[in-house]
């Protein structure tokens, strides 16, 4: 299979999604950690505990960017993931993050696989922008990026236009989506609608190590989406992204748009603004167009995530 730079987090579905990846046996060959749900250095301790929880500390894990490119860290969502990211969840601690940043490691893997690096990520995309920074030959060095993180046609959960990953660096964002690489949007359109149910939960619990201990963690994730989703039950954001990268889930509508982000101080930062007018005028297709928005997936992801999950040790 691929080799991949995974870039997160982590955070609940960011954990759930590190589960999906060693599952499936993805070549994962290092994680980058990033400040979001929680500080960069703490996404690194969740990463590095569960991966050893899951028996893979051959994995290098890097601590990537503390601060968005052009401000400071917000502080993170302990609402939604709790305090430590992981919902309370105390796990061994093992093992520690390789002296290389998340951005360095990147670069280095994009050199050592040139042209057949895939990266995915499901945080905000700083590191990915200062990797860009650093090597400006990425692009041509990488053969795709996948990004959970925006929304094309639904409001936003940070603001009424804004979802979290993207509002917590837009400046990383609109330079990922500027660079000549293709990169695959899947988004709150998709990501709201892929679920675990109680049903779900109760069944991981009851699964082996790794499952319990992310079955224990969904107790906090549940708590914030219950409210939401009227009924218990979460969203799964992160791993649909990875399913999507990896193939095992196949959307039913991802097509080929302009992305670009709104970088300004207004009510607009942070939106994806996804260029749908040949829903309406029946664009001829336009050359150059690399990126896709995922809009639209089959159902039952839930289900072939929570079996991928119970194979996990
Ligand atoms: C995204 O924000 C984070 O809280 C989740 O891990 C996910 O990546 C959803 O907006
Ligand atoms: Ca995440």
């Amino acid at each position: 299979g691929a080799p991949w730079y995974f870039d997160c987090d982590t955070g609940i579905d960011d954990a759930l999604t590190l589960g999906l990846l060693v599952a499936e046996g993805a070549d994962v060959k290092g994680i980058g950690s990033v400040s979001g749900n929680l500080a960069a250095a703490g996404g690194a301790r969740n990463t590095l505990d569960l991966l050893a929880v899951m028996g893979r500390t051959d994995v290098p894990v890097a601590v990537g960017a503390h601060d968005p490119i052009d401000g400071v860290f917000g502080g993170g969502a302990a609402f939604v993931h709790g305090e430590n990211g992981i919902g309370g969840v105390e796990l061994p601690r093992v093992g520690e993050p390789v002296a290389e940043s998340a951005a360095e490691m990147l670069v280095r893997l994009a050199h050592e696989h040139e042209g057949a690096l895939r990266v995915l990520a499901v945080g905000p995309l700083t590191n990915l922008a200062l990797a860009l920074e650093l090597e400006p030959r990425l692009p041509s060095l990488v053969a795709d990026v996948v990004i959970m993180g925006g929304a094309a046609a639904v409001p936003g959960n940070v603001t009424a236009v804004a979802e979290a990953n993207i509002i917590n660096d837009p400046i990383a964002a609109q330079a990922v989506f500027a660079a000549e690489w293709p990169v695959t949007m899947v988004g709150l359109d998709v990501t709201m609608e892929a679920r675990f149910e109680e049903a779900h939960r109760q069944r991981l619990e009851a699964g082996g190590e790794s499952a319990k201990a992310l079955a224990a963690m969904l107790g906090v994730y549940f708590d914030f989406y219950t409210a939401i989703l009227g009924r218990p039950s979460c969203a799964l954001h992160d791993p649909l992204a990875a399913a999507i990268a990896l193939g095992t889930l196949e959307p039913t509508l991802a097509p080929l748009v302009p992305i670009e982000v709104d970088t300004t101080d207004g009510p607009g930062r942070g939106q994806t603004i996804v260029d749908r007018r040949d829903r309406y005028i029946g664009y001829p297709a336009r050359p150059g167009l690399r990126h896709r928005a995922v809009l639209e997936i089959p159902e039952g992801f839930g289900d072939a995530l929570l079996a991928s999950l119970l194979r996990l040790p």
